[in-house]
């Protein structure tokens, strides 16, 4: 098999206003000689995603946006974007399942699954995302509750998959390669369990940075990044993209 093109895709979270969309310009130009294996996104704030489509317009870098509604068709959901709309929008992914969205918003797995799966009939990938908090990982559950979160959020073969440890993002702390590499070991293990065995990426997201992402990117069964912070400032970004 072919080696699987890498995805590195950038979340900007609650962050970003108009202006900040010049950090796509500046991105832009920094990646241009950046093997075209590697995939780019980025994922910024609903308010921003038209604009940051006609600004992409024509470039290797793809947009994506953060959340999909669960429900797939136009109705009475106030406040709720669906998949259709981020699609007619022109964007290619939607992150679903974010831990942060799991924490705050009560997310279960059953919804995620929902929700990937809007994404899938509109055209968008999924980025799927699941990972154990720290009081797991010391439990020594982090991969019982990884495979237990890919089987049940995952609701079709052609999702792609990010691995991101709860205790790892925004603090800085990253797990040894070893863990990543069994951790990835074991959610490849979850989701050919369930649809067969598949070419499906799975990226590893928390506190990824220009200084550790050649190191992370190098590890076995990690097909990309997600990555946070480090995706707000196009200098940070287009040094892990160039770690690809
Ligand atoms: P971080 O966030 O890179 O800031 O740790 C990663 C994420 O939440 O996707």
């Amino acid at each position: 098999m072919p080696p699987k093109p890498l995805l590195i895709a950038g979340n900007w979270k609650m962050y970003g206003r108009a202006a900040d969309l010049a950090e796509l310009d500046a991105l832009a130009a920094a990646i241009g000689g950046v093997r075209p294996e590697v995939e780019v996104a980025v994922c910024p704030p609903f308010t921003l995603t038209m604009a940051a489509v006609a600004r992409a317009a024509g470039g290797r870098i793809a947009i994506g946006v953060q959340d999909v509604a669960a429900v797939g068709a136009d109705g009475a959901h106030t406040g709720e974007v669906s998949a259709a709309m981020a699609a007619d929008a022109g964007a290619r992914y939607a992150i679903v399942g974010h831990s942060e969205r799991r924490a705050t918003q009560g997310e279960t797995d059953a919804l995620v699954a929902a929700k990937a799966e809007a994404a899938l009939a509109a055209g968008l990938a999924p980025i799927v995302c699941v990972g154990e908090t720290l009081e797991e990982r010391k439990a020594g559950q982090a991969a019982a509750v990884v495979a237990r979160q890919v089987a049940a959020s995952c609701p079709a073969p052609n999702v792609i998959l990010a691995y991101e440890p709860v205790w790892a993002i925004g603090t800085g702390l990253t797990p040894t390669a070893a863990e990543i590499a069994e951790i990835h070991a074991e959610a490849w293990r979850a989701f050919a369990a369930k649809f067969g065995a598949t070419a499906v990426r799975i990226l590893y997201g928390g506190s990824v940075k220009p200084a550790n992402a050649a190191e992370l990117l190098a590890i076995d069964g990690v097909d990309g990044a997600l990555v946070g912070g480090a995706s707000l400032k196009a200098k940070d970004f287009a040094a892990i993209v160039s770690a690809g």
